[in-house]
C-alpha cells in the first residue's frame, strides 16, 4: 500500500508505485490508470505535467482510488466519465460503459444522417438499447438537424442518458422506456424512420468475460444477448428495425466477431438488402449494415 507518513513520496514516486501495484493485479494499462486516478484525486479531468508536492488529503484518495482499481474495479466508474466521439458522457455502476469500438457503429449511423441532411430532409433516427446514450446523443450533436429517439430496457440507462443530452445541451432528444421484444415498441414511428442503429445486448452464454471490469460491474442485461448463441435481443432488433424503417432505410448493429455470418442471415432472411459488415478500428467484422428494400438514388 501506499504510506501516508512524515516524509511523503513525490508524485512521481507514488505514480510509479501504484502503476506497479495495478500491473500485479493485472490492469491492462497500469500507468495510464495511475495518472487517472491521480488526476481525478486532484479534481482534474487529466493530468498534467507538474512538479507537484502531494498532500495527505491527495495521497489519502489516490491510495483508496487505486486500491479499488486493484480489485478490477473500472476505471470509467472510479472517475465517473468515459470519453465517446466527441462527448465526455457520465458513466456510473448499473448501467453499460460505453466502449471505443461502438464509436465505428455511430460513425455509420451519423454519415447516414448528415448525407439526409445535405439532401434537406431531417432524418429521423433511432437508437435501440442506448446504454448511457453515447449513439443517440453523438447523432444529435454530429448531425444536427436530426430527430432522435433512444430506448433502452433499463430505467438507469434511460436516466443517464437523459442525464448525459441535459449536460451536451442536446435538448430533443426522445427518450423511452421500452423492450426491443415488444411489437408495440415506437409504433408511431413504424415505417417512418431513416437510420435504427443498435449495440445491443450480444454475449452468449458461454462466453462470460474473463476481465473483471466487464463481467462483474457491466450489468448482465446489457452483454447477455439471449439464447444459445446470444442473438436473442439482436433478432429482435433486426425485426423491429424491419418494422421501424422506411424504404432506402438505414440499419446498423454492433455484434461480436464470431456472429458475422448468424447476423447477415438474420438480417436477409428479415427481408433487407445490401447486407454487409463493417470493421472496428483493430479491423475486426463487428457491425452489420443493411438496408430497407432498395438504395436511395438521392
Ligand atoms: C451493450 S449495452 C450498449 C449500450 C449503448 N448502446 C452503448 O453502446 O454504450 C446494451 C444495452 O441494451 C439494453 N437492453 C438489453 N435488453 C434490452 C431489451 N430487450 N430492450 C431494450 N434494451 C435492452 C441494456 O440495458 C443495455 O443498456
Amino acid at each position: 500500500m501506499i504510506s501516508d507518513v512524515t516524509d511523503r513520496p513525490n508524485l512521481a514516486e507514488l505514480l510509479a508505485g501504484a502503476a506497479q501495484l495495478l500491473a500485479d493485479a493485472g490492469v491492462p494499462s497500469p500507468a495510464h490508470d495511475a495518472r487517472a486516478l491521480a488526476a481525478h484525486a486532484l479534481g482534474l479531468e487529466r493530468l498534467p505535467i507538474l512538479d507537484v508536492e502531494p498532500d495527505a488529503d491527495f495521497t489519502a484518495r489516490f491510495a483508496e482510488l487505486v486500491e479499488r482499481r486493484r480489485h478490477r474495479e473500472p476505471l470509467q466508474h472510479l472517475v465517473g466519465s468515459t470519453g465517446f466521439r466527441y462527448l465526455t458522457l457520465a458513466v456510473e455502476p448499473g448501467v453499460f460503459v460505453p466502449r471505443p469500438e461502438t464509436e465505428v457503429v455511430a460513425q455509420v449511423a451519423v454519415d447516414e444522417a448528415n448525407r439526409l441532411l445535405a439532401e434537406g430532409r431531417s432524418p429521423i433516427v433511432v437508437d435501440l438499447c442506448c446504454g448511457a446514450g453515447g449513439i443517440a446523443i453523438s447523432v444529435a450533436v454530429e448531425a444536427v438537424g436530426s430527430l432522435v429517439t433512444a430506448v433502452d430496457l433499463s430505467p438507469a440507462a434511460v436516466a443517464l442518458t437523459r442525464r448525459n443530452a441535459l449536460s451536451t445541451g442536446v435538448g430533443a432528444l426522445r427518450l423511452e422506456q421500452g423492450d426491443v421484444r415488444e411489437p408495440e415498441l415506437l409504433a408511431d414511428l413504424d415505417g417512418t424512420v431513416d437510420v435504427v442503429v443498435s449495440n445491443p445486448p450480444y454475449i452468449p452464454p458461454d462466453a462470460v468475460p474473463v476481465e473483471p471490469e466487464v463481467r462483474d460491474h457491466d450489468p448482465d442485461l446489457a452483454l447477455y444477448g439471449g439464447g444459445l448463441d446470444g442473438l436473442e435481443t439482436p433478432r429482435a432488433v433486426i425485426a423491429a428495425a424491419h418494422r421501424l424503417l422506411k424504404p432506402g432505410g438505414l440499419f446498423v448493429m454492433e455484434h461480436a466477431e464470431v456472429q458475422q455470418a448468424a447476423t447477415q442471415a438474420a438480417a436477409t432472411q428479415a427481408g433487407f438488402t445490401d447486407v454487409h459488415t463493417v470493421e472496428d478500428l483493430s479491423g475486426r467484422p463487428r457491425a452489420l449494415v443493411a438496408r430497407l428494400g432498395a438504395t436511395p438514388t438521392g
